[in-house]
């Protein structure tokens, strides 16, 4: 397999969640010679060449500083976001009912619940234990088959393939985990602490979430097709993280910026709606010369787009339909649900003209609510010019979707063009 599919596939198996893909992210970048920063620390410019990065839980933020300063020659920021819509742990989850054991889980973001039943669950995320008189996070990833949420027989539900699958959120949805454990038994608590290598008395809490077991793969009958959880829109960080380490040096400053909480509105203290890139960017910029900085700076927002779907080609417009395999769609919404305009658009043109990337169009259907993206918010709060573009895929939101193998190279190639673009 061509080695930047198989980095590609190894991301997104080890990023079940948002905390996973930045580790993972943030591991890759170690490697490459980027140093972790404290935030915390005092605020000083980062001298030229410099490579580092934040973490913020699920969100990362990486900077190659150029050879010339920010202020003199803006910077480039590639944005896009780590989570996916899936099923989420709730603090006192343990139901049992029955002589099973469920765990109850909340739907965070937009999912498409029918595509989590009768699949095989492992659980990953974050356990808090207690730490002297502290505590610490224990990053834990279950990679086999404890959880279920099974569908009722047909013989019990006749109507089904009429009606469609539907799951009532609260009383439906509880994942299958355990059967004939004592009454007073915790067996969530029981092997958290086994995976955390602590006592349960020791676990205060968790952000933990289900995740299909299925390895990511290469699909269709000549491997044209990339099937797995989280491509929406872990396609699009990988990316971005590729063309940050591959960049060529430019005089203009490199920035990857990888946002949790997307699909939920991104108004945390980590999203695309908060303060946290443009402190990220006062911090490594210097921050007296941030205005200079910003008047300079391009954006380009990056999230996976709609390919046209055979059965269903009537949802797309039929003139701006991207086709897998056809290089990223540029995303165009006049009432600014995604940022590309004129100008942006016109140099993301000329970039893919020059690297012989091939590039596609993506419009809304007029008659249908658009999507959006971290671009809008982004570009508002820092007043920066920018661009959405995203690679097509199919079965978005779904707990296992399909993208174009060859889409990610073009991708790639485009970033790092992006990365030093005048
Ligand atoms: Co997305």
């Amino acid at each position: 397999m061509d080695p930047l599919l198989s980095r590609f596939l190894a991301f997104l198996d080890a990023s079940p969640t948002p905390l996973h893909a930045v580790h993972t992210t943030a591991a890759r970048l170690t490697a490459e010679g980027y140093e972790r920063i404290d935030e915390s620390a005092p605020a000083f410019e980062r001298p030229p060449g410099f490579r580092g990065f934040v973490v913020r839980e699920g969100s990362l933020f990486a900077v190659r500083v150029g050879t010339k300063r920010p202020r003199e020659a803006g910077f480039r920021v590639v944005a896009a976001h780590t989570d996916s819509p899936n099923l989420r742990v709730k603090p006192n989850p343990v139901l049992k009912s029955n002589g099973y054991v469920r765990l109850g889980v909340e739907p965070y973001g937009g999912l498409q619940i029918a595509t989590w039943v009768d699949r095989d669950l492992g659980l990953a995320g974050a356990v808090y234990v207690r730490d002297g008189q502290g505590f610490r996070p224990v990053l834990i990833d279950v990679r086999r088959p404890i959880l279920r949420v099974p569908t009722l027989a047909i013989h019990l539900n006749r109507g089904v393939n009429d009606d469609g699958l539907k799951l009532n959120k609260q009383k439906e949805l509880p994942a299958l985990f355990a059967q004939e454990v004592a009454a007073e038994a915790d067996p969530l608590r029981a092997l958290l602490a086994a995976e955390a290598a602590v006592e349960p008395a020791d676990i205060l809490t968790w952000d933990l979430s289900l995740y299909d077991l299925v390895p990511a793969a290469l699909g269709g009958a000549n491997g044209e097709f990339v099937f797995s959880g989280r491509l929406d829109n872990l396609g699009s960080c990988h990316a971005g993280l590729e063309a940050l380490v591959s960049a060529e040096e430019a005089e203009q400053t490199a920035v990857l910026a990888l946002f949790d909480h997307e699909e939920i509105g991104s108004q945390s203290h980590r999203g695309a709606d908060s303060r946290a890139l443009a402190s990220f960017l006062s911090g490594v910029g210097g921050a007296d010369g941030l205005e200079q900085a910003l008047a300079r700076t391009w954006l380009l927002s990056s999230d996976m787009a709609h390919a046209i779907h055979p059965a269903y080609a009537d949802k797309s417009e039929p003139e701006h339909a991207p086709r897998m395999n056809a290089g990223p769609a540029i995303k165009q919404n006049v009432n600014v649900r995604y940022t590309s305009e004129g100008a942006t658009t016109a140099a993301f043109v000329l970039l893919c003209e020059r690297l012989g990337v091939p590039y596609q169009w993506y419009v809304h259907r007029s008659d249908l609510a658009c999507g959006s993206t971290v671009g809008p918010m982004l570009s508002a709060q820092l007043g920066v010019r920018a661009l959405d573009v995203g690679n097509p895929m199919l079965s978005m939101h779904s707990s296992r979707e399909q993208c174009g193998s060859r889409d990610h190279a073009h991708m790639v190639k485009a970033m790092t063009g992006f990365f030093g673009l005048v």
